[in-house]
């Protein structure tokens, strides 16, 4: 028995969080939350805040600390150096994105955003007044996601300045290997692409497989992305409001230094020594909680296999589950349907692209008893229909 197990939906619900208070009748499945809580010493910075009553600015030093710890967990963890200086801090990823649209592409060239993609990818691009190229990736035999290269390459050769790569990959679990990013980085290179690349959950791998930041394959990489992570998802603090923009050559440092002051560093005390304390003192909670999520993931293949018509694409990294319910042609789309008739509040796929239709988004960081119940109901749901 974990610890996590023990963790009711009346608790839940009590703290209060999005997940679990906007459908008060459902469990809540839709939101990249876990339900874990926070490493202790994240929990002890909140605290230590709140009883010296320290909620200002955030001081220099603090700010430094934090770019040092961003710099010294990216390198142990994924063997990548970056100056901390290169690394500025902003109140979440979608930030980063905007400064990548805004700063580092051809004023007004579409944006590439392979589908199916973490939904805001979608409507932040539109409201910054550019086009999306929605690129459908290819779905193999296998249940895995395989970028769309050649279409990705016709994206640029018509005009589009930047890629949006997610990896590990929200919503389609995969975890890009070298090849294929370097597969990426040929396309890019031939067109004088950049790339955003959102690293948010790279401390969530749960196969036996690297994160490679895509930045750090080689000077090609290096010369053309923008990269974004944060502790926000892997220690479970998206509230505190602290992202990491990283640059990975020169000539970029020097393009944003007009701007570095005032849009470079701008998030609050508390998202500021969280994400330190998380980077630095947070290694041991991840490691267990993703000890726990591939317990969880084991499970829903087994449970997603119990359901006929409904499949898995195979999660090898984050929390995210990404069924594909062609097959069971539910009423109202799949995420109507297991709302209503099994009280599970999942995210439609259709939020994540056109190529989304028919599928359903699951977020799987909750306690394993409580995920069992989501996918008997589920299952219950679907018999149910069937048999009438
Ligand atoms: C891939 C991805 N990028 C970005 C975000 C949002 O991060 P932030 O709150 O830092 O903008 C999420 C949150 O779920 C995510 O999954």
């Amino acid at each position: 028995m974990h610890r996590f197990d023990e963790i009711t939906v009346d608790q839940l619900r009590a703290a209060g969080s999005t997940k679990w208070t906007m459908f008060p009748d459902a469990i809540g499945a839709f939101v990249a939350e876990m339900d874990f809580g926070v490493p202790p010493a994240v929990a002890e910075v909140v605290r230590t805040a709140a009883d010296t009553q320290a909620l200002g600015y955030l001081p220099a030093a603090d700010r430094t600390a934090a770019k040092r710890a961003t710099a010294g967990w990216l390198d142990r963890r994924f063997d990548w150096q970056v100056p901390e200086d290169n690394v500025y801090l902003l109140p979440d990823v979608l930030s980063v994105m905007r400064i990548a649209v805004q700063r580092f592409t051809p004023p007004g060239s579409p944006v590439i955003v392979p589908t199916p993609a973490y939904m805001p990818f979608l409507t932040v691009v539109p409201a910054l007044d550019r086009e999306v190229v929605e690129v459908p990736s290819t779905l193999g035999e296998d249940g895995r996601y395989r970028l769309d290269l050649e279409a990705i390459d016709a994206a640029f050769a018509a005009g589009a300045g930047l890629l949006v790569l997610c990896n590990p990959w929200n919503p389609v679990g995969r975890v890009l290997s070298r090849d294929e990013l370097t597969a990426v980085a040929e396309v890019v290179d031939r067109h004088g692409g950049r790339v955003f690349s959102d690293e948010i959950h790279a401390p969530l791998v749960l196969d036996d497989l690297p994160h490679i930041p895509y930045a750090s394959i080689d000077e090609r990489t290096a010369g053309h992305t923008i990269t974004a992570v944060a502790a926000s998802k892997g220690w479970n603090i998206p509230g505190l409001k602290c992202g990491q923009m990283v640059l990975s050559n020169a000539d970029d440092v020097a393009a944003f230094a007009p701007y570095a002051t005032d849009a470079g560093d701008t998030v609050g005390l508390l998202g500021g020594r969280a994400a330190t304390a998380a980077y630095t003192h947070g290694q041991d909670w991840v490691d267990d909680v993703v000890d726990y999520l591939r317990g969880n993931r084991d499970l829903l293949a087994e449970m997603v296999d119990q359901i006929p018509g409904l499949r898995l694409s195979p999660v090898e990294g984050t929390y995210i589950a990404w069924l594909d319910c062609r097959e069971l042609d539910l009423p109202g789309g799949p995420a109507q349907f297991f709302r209503r008739h099994a009280g599970v509040a999942l995210t439609d796929g259709t939020h994540c692209g056109a190529a989304g239709d028919g599928f359903a988004r699951l977020i799987f960081a909750m306690p394993r008893p409580i995920l069992r119940r989501a996918l008997e109901r589920m299952r219950e749901a679907v018999r149910s229909r069937d048999a009438g």
